[in-house]
């Protein structure tokens, strides 16, 4: 469950807490509550870029009312004078009520969580776990699919190093989807994460060819090839430009279809798909402001 030491493993939830963080989600979404989060303090440590992570968290905690502290360059910090991550969460404990932490290290949050005086929400460590991406991804799902359960969810791009894909996966194994699996072969989804669905019963297929599931797709989840986590550009060369969605392929697609990416996009999708009514992922993006409102809140235990 969601515990008082933060969210660092969408695996630290079960079917309970994820459907409790939907309907807080909600609740935040039609009720927006502007003192919720009075005289709280959190901080926001990006020690890797971030556009829509670290601005809905900030938006998140100042609409309800809390402050922000925090640093979005890791190279402004004392890190780059050499301070360690343990001292570092340390000090920034003595500061606040909450650390939210996006770090290239995978294990960094878990970590940071276990040496922190304060609860610690994982904001994505390397290519781990993104899980609050995941409680955004599974409210959009919900929002559009009007249920979660028993859909058909294509995951596309970079599978290896995609840590949203790994957090999603994860997470929809209470709702019995039906994945596929859509990579290169340099890109595959990692075995673990393939052991994982078999240990589940989860049924997944995997594609390298996009057109082979657009028809039968309820959810199209669109990914980035990770340039950052390659040791050699010209592997990256090699894959970066394999799958662009564009427009014209969703011609036979179901109705409900809807195109999700958990952003920045390349070129993995079209402009002009941006127009279509089954693009959703700039939506999706709006809801990570209601999605980290009930996963901070819940953690705080102020709901
Ligand atoms: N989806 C996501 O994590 O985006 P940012 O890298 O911009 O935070």
């Amino acid at each position: 469950m969601i515990k008082a030491n933060g969210l660092v493993s969408i695996t630290d939830c079960d079917k309970d807490d994820i459907l409790r963080i939907l309907d807080l989600a909600e609740q935040f979404e039609k009720h927006p509550n502007p003192h919720l989060l009075d005289g709280k303090l959190v901080a926001t440590l990006f020690f890797e870029p971030s556009t829509r992570t670290r601005l809905s968290f900030e938006t998140a905690v100042q609409r309800l009312g809390g402050r922000v502290i925090g640093f979005s360059d890791a190279a402004t910090s004392s890190s780059s004078k050499g301070e360690t991550l343990h001292d570092t969460i340390k000090m920034v404990s003595n500061y606040v009520d909450l650390i939210v932490m996006r770090h290239p290290v995978e294990g960094a949050a878990r970590y940071a969580s276990e040496v922190a005086g304060v609860p610690v929400i994982n904001a994505g460590d390397g290519a781990n776990q993104h899980p609050t991406q995941t409680m955004l991804d599974l409210y959009s799902i919900k929002k559009t699919q009007g249920r979660l359960d028993n859909l058909t969810i294509s995951m596309v791009g970079d599978l290896k190093y995609g840590r949203t894909v790994h957090s999603l996966l994860q997470a929809m194994q209470y709702f019995n989807p039906t994945y596929n699996f859509v990579a290169p072969p340099e890109l595959r989804m990692p075995e673990q994460y393939r052991l994982f669905c078999e240990e589940k019963g989860l049924k997944y297929k995997e594609e390298t060819d996009l057109n082979a599931v657009l028809k039968t797709s309820d959810i199209l989840y669109m990914t980035r090839v990770q340039q950052e986590r390659f040791t050699d550009p010209v592997e990256y060369e090699k894959v970066r430009n394999t799958y662009t969605l564009r427009n014209s392929m969703l011609e036979d697609t179901k109705d409900n279809l809807r195109i999700l990416h958990p952003l920045p996009r390349i070129t993995e999708i079209a402009a002009d798909v941006d127009a279509n009514p089954k693009a959703y992922y700039f939506e999706q993006a709006r809801n990570g402001v209601f999605a980290r409102q009930a996963v901070i809140c819940s953690i705080l235990g102020l709901v």
